[in-house]
């Protein structure tokens, strides 16, 4: 079990300790990083910059939220759309995906603490994160996914050793909004590890509709762990009187404890009817929807 208090007073102390002078840290609005970035702050105050990089991989409606709920924090949101998927164009393997992610994060990063003179980047990497890349399952895009030469004197992880539901009890313990506390994970690389194949601003726009879909049908009403859209290819179907080749999607719903395991939820008929018809209804180019039943293992809980 762990030691709440114990833990924020330790970590605190250790990022005093670590960190020598002005650090950014990698602001996503996620339980992990919003957790890192209330201890940074209380550990090393105004030396501290938040920013959040508007990747064009986020959900709907995300960068307007992650304003508000930091407004009074001195958040830096920065536009790197436009490098990401620039970045991500041509690559269709899921560790080349995940590389250009990493690297680009990094890249931005670098030229953002450049700017302000901050030679430390505090980022929010958990327990799984690192066993999973150190382990050769993926890389997470803030692990295995970092280019081997990084312009920064030290990287600051101070979640490193501690699971999800421990980072959710940290969460709680430091009074962040239940909005944070117990949000669902979301993955570094965003909605690319929820597109099979090469990333477009096409398919962007169809998963990042179907995601939201999702999330209104059953975030509240069911309280998933994880719940999400993916987009996987294209198939045929029949639209009004018109046979069309349209996107297919696959939607997951898991339960689980720490993300090391999970199980497909046993969610009712109707409500899986339901999301399905909405996406196709809602979202012309989707002509097919698939609930994926596997566990964690065989498949991971992302698609990429
Ligand atoms: P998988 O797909 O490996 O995911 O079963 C386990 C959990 O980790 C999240 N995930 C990530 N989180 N950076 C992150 O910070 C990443 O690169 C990443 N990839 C997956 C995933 O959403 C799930 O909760």
């Amino acid at each position: 079990m762990l030691k709440v208090n114990k833990f924020i007073h330790e970590s605190i102390e250790k990022i005093k300790k670590d960190v020598n002078g002005r650090a950014i840290i990698a602001l996503s609005g996620g339980v992990d990083s919003s957790v890192c970035a209330v201890l940074a702050h209380r550990a090393i105050g105004q030396l501290l910059t938040p920013i959040y990089i508007d990747t064009g991989l986020m959900r709907k409606g995300e960068t307007a939220r992650i304003k508000k709920i930091f407004a009074d924090m001195d958040l830096q949101v920065v536009d790197g759309k436009t490098n990401f998927l620039r970045a991500l164009k041509g690559h269709t393997d899921p560790e080349k995906k995940r590389k250009a992610v990493g690297e680009t994060f990094i890249r931005e990063f670098e030229r953002e603490a450049r700017e302000r003179g901050a030679r430390y980047l505090i980022q929010g990497t958990i327990y799984p994160d690192r066993i999973e890349s150190e382990g050769g399952i993926k890389s997470h895009h803030n692990v295995g996914g970092l280019p081997s030469v990084m312009d920064f004197e030290g990287i600051v992880e101070p979640l490193q050793d501690l699971y999800k539901d421990e980072v959710r009890e940290v969460a709680r313990e430091l009074s962040l909004p239940a909005e944070i506390s117990e949000r669902m994970p979301f993955p570094g690389p965003g909605l690319s590890v929820r597109i099979i194949g090469e990333v477009t601003e096409e398919k962007l726009e169809v998963v990042r509709a179907a995601n939201a879909i999702v999330e209104e049908e059953l975030v509240e009403q069911f309280a998933p762990w994880q719940t999400f859209a993916a987009l996987i290819e294209k198939g045929t179907g029949v639209k009004g009187d018109v046979r069309v080749h349209g996107w297919i999607i696959a939607l997951r719903a898991v339960s689980s404890r720490d993300g090391m395991t999970a199980e497909a939820m046993e969610l009712p008929w109707e409500i899986l009817r339901k999301i399905e018809s909405r996406i196709t209804g809602e979202i012309p180019t989707v002509s097919r929807v698939l609930y994926d039943l596997t566990p964690k293992p065989p498949a991971t809980i992302e698609f990429e």
